[in-house]
């Protein structure tokens, strides 16, 4: 017999399903709790809630775990590339090699934006954040590529996920040579996906560009990192959007504004102005430390704490190890870095951080790789946009395959006035 919760209301006690996960994580099925007693469950920012199931990601955030589909990220990190790894999020498993060099193939066929698309750069302001050209552009595709509703199983959803991987790039690097007066570099299929990335957004027509080997796998790498992180907020998003049954494109695109915030992945860009902030302000690392702690203070140490992760963030983990070896290897001393691990330091060894839990988190070293890299500050939120379209293409896909799926449509508590009467006009005080 399955386990199931008993839950007293006053003199009414009810038996609730429990659901067992396949890492033995355990959660009560309250979905029929309104119907039997006419409560709801309240828990604000969902500290405590399960959306859904899912089969693409787990992690166990005291223990430090993150795998896709079983496959832990160390080991994706060390042996995977960013298409394989998306082929194994979207998919549910590795590829072999002729599916990996059919999915390649059909990536590097998508990856140029209709010519009418270019256009919308010109309409936009040159310091336009990337991020709001990203989103913008993204929704744009759904009025180039309109359909009636789409199958989940279906080949023009298949063709959907290849054209938004193959042409992200394009419109990302695209916003970059907006923002700095280039014109934009066509696509060379011939190269590998984060190849082709780096010569779009750093070559020029007027000279040969030869892109740097190291760049390229550390690209790869953090593409992995950022790869899939179960039920964030941006991916949350894109299950909400897509249980509208609005198009993936515009599913997407919700995605990309939700990834924008700075307690999200807007976090690794303001990592960035933080170290800039402690340099120009000559001031101590202690002094940023006491004001994060204050309370009457709005300020936190960006780049630190995390939602799940309450030992480390194995993706801060990798990241740190491969940022020190990006900056040996291209022989960059970077003040920043120093700042940066004097801050570590003395955050970790300082009581506030150590009872919270509050460990540096990926955005805090993918900042200062992407800085190392020549990526701009401000499109360092669009690279995590990059990384994260496989994780939110795999949880709409996932939600679509759901057998009786619903819209999701949460309930609230709430606190306004009660029945009211209209008063007119005149009479208002
Ligand atoms: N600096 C100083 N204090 C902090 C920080 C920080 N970075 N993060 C959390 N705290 C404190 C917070 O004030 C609270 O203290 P108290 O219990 O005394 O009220 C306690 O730690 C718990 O924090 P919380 O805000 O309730 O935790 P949360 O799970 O709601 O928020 C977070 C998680 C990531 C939004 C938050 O830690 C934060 O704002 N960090 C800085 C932004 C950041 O780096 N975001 C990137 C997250 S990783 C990438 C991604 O997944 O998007």
């Amino acid at each position: 017999m399955s386990e199931t919760a008993e839950l007293k209301l006053g003199d009414q006690k009810i038996d609730l399903p429990i659901i067992v996960g396949s890492e033995q994580e355990k959660a009560v099925d309250v979905s029929s709790l309104r119907a039997k007693t006419g409560f709801i469950t309240l828990d604000n920012g969902y500290m405590n809630t399960g959306a859904c199931t899912s089969a693409i990601t787990f992690i166990d955030g005291e223990r430090g775990i993150l795998r896709y589909r079983g496959i832990p990220i160390e080991v994706l990190a060390e042996k995977s590339t960013f298409l394989e790894t998306a082929y194994l999020l979207i998919e549910g498993k590795l590829p072999t090699q002729d599916q990996l060099e059919n999915f390649t193939n059909r990536v590097r066929r998508h990856t140029m934006i209709h010519e009418d698309i270019k256009r919308f750069y010109d309409g936009f302001p040159r310091d336009a954040h990337p991020m709001a050209i990203l989103a913008s552009v993204v929704s744009s595709l759904s009025t180039f590529y309109q359909h009636e509703e789409v199958r989940p199983d279906s080949e023009q959803l298949s063709l959907d996920m290849v054209r938004l991987l193959a042409k992200l790039p394009t419109i990302a690097a695209g916003a970059y040579k907006k923002s700095i007066g280039q014109p934009f570099v066509y696509p060379q299929n011939h190269m590998s996906y984060c190849e082709n990335f780096l010569h779009m957004m750093f070559s020029t027509p007027a000279e040969r560009y030869d892109v740097d080997p190291v760049m390229t796998e550390t690209l790869n790498l953090l593409l992995i990192l950022h790869a899939d992180h179960e039920q964030n907020c941006s991916t949350s998003t894109v299950r909400m959007v897509s249980s509208s049954k609005a198009n993936l494109f515009a599913a997407i695109t919700a995605g990309i504004c939700a990834l924008w915030g700075p307690r999200h992945g807007g976090a690794n860009e303001e990592v960035i102005d933080m170290l800039l902030e402690m340099r120009a302000s000559g001031d101590s690392v202690k002094k940023y430390i006491d004001r994060a702690k204050d309370k009457n203070s709005k300020f936190k140490l960006m780049g630190f704490g995390h939602r799940v992760y309450k030992n480390f963030d194995p993706r801060a983990k990798i990241l740190k190890a491969a940022c020190d070896k990006l900056l040996a290897r291209m022989k960059i001393s970077d003040p920043l870095l120093d700042i940066a691990k004097e801050l570590e330091e003395a955050a970790l060894k300082d009581s506030y951080f150590i009872e919270r839990k509050l460990y540096p988190n990926v955005d805090f070293y993918s900042g200062i790789i992407y800085k190392a890299m020549n990526i701009p500050t401000r499109a360092f939120t669009v690279m995590f946009a990059l990384g994260r379209l496989p994780g939110w293409i795999a949880h709409a896909k996932e939600y679509g395959e759901e057998v009786g799926n619903k819209i999701n449509r949460p309930r609230q508590v709430y606190t306004g006035p009660t029945l009211a009467e209209y008063i007119p006009i005149n009479n208002r005080v």
